[in-house]
């Protein structure tokens, strides 16, 4: 049974907590809402579901946004040939990045701000992120582009920041020209 979960928004003043280190191994409980975050973000991206359940789309999903104060996400990822592939992301650090810093043209969004906010974020272009799995296994990825940005929105999360934090309050896009669009 799908189950829509509760997303904070954006003045909720628990988006602005520090979340706490995940400890293993994770209860049935938490496995569970894991899946249930997962799912809530591949139904959001399927037009049929995010109608019939009224789900914002979004890709990823951080615990502290449905109220639980513990560093991990999820990101749900639509793949080329239109299948979904799910991260989980525990105790996240990022262990090297590029020079390079990119921006998402369009602006961020995220599903606690439901409005519309201009402005750009530099963040960088392709992040090497060591991590937790599900059961506790440590691993390291290397994320690019869009994927990349995603995570470090996700980590801000963990540190109670907003994307729109980070926007140049008078003038959003500041050094537009110094970094590549995507
Ligand atoms: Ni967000």
């Amino acid at each position: 049974m799908f189950k829509k979960l509760k997303i904070l928004d954006e003045k909720d003043k628990r988006l602005r907590l520090i979340s706490k280190d995940v400890v293993f191994p994770l209860s049935k409980e938490e496995k569970q809402t894991i899946k249930d975050a997962m799912e809530n973000l591949r139904y959001s991206q399927i037009d049929e579901y995010a109608k019939k359940y009224n789900l914002r789309a979004g890709w990823g999903l951080s615990a502290i946004q449905i109220g639980i104060q513990k560093r991990w996400f999820v990101i749900v990822e639509e793949q080329e040939d239109g299948s979904f592939k799910d991260y989980f992301f525990a105790n996240p650090k990022i262990i090297s990045n590029s020079e390079e810093k990119i921006y998402v043209e369009q602006g961020e969004g995220c599903l606690s701000v439901n409005r519309e906010v201009i402005g750009i974020i530099p963040r960088y272009a392709r992040v090497t992120v060591e991590a937790y799995d599900i059961n506790g296994g440590k691993f390291q990825i290397r994320l690019r582009e869009d994927m990349a940005i995603c995570v470090q929105h996700e980590m801000d999360h963990l540190q109670g920041i907003l994307f729109f934090d980070r926007i140049d309050k008078k003038n959003p896009f500041k050094d537009a020209d110094k970094y590549r669009s995507i």
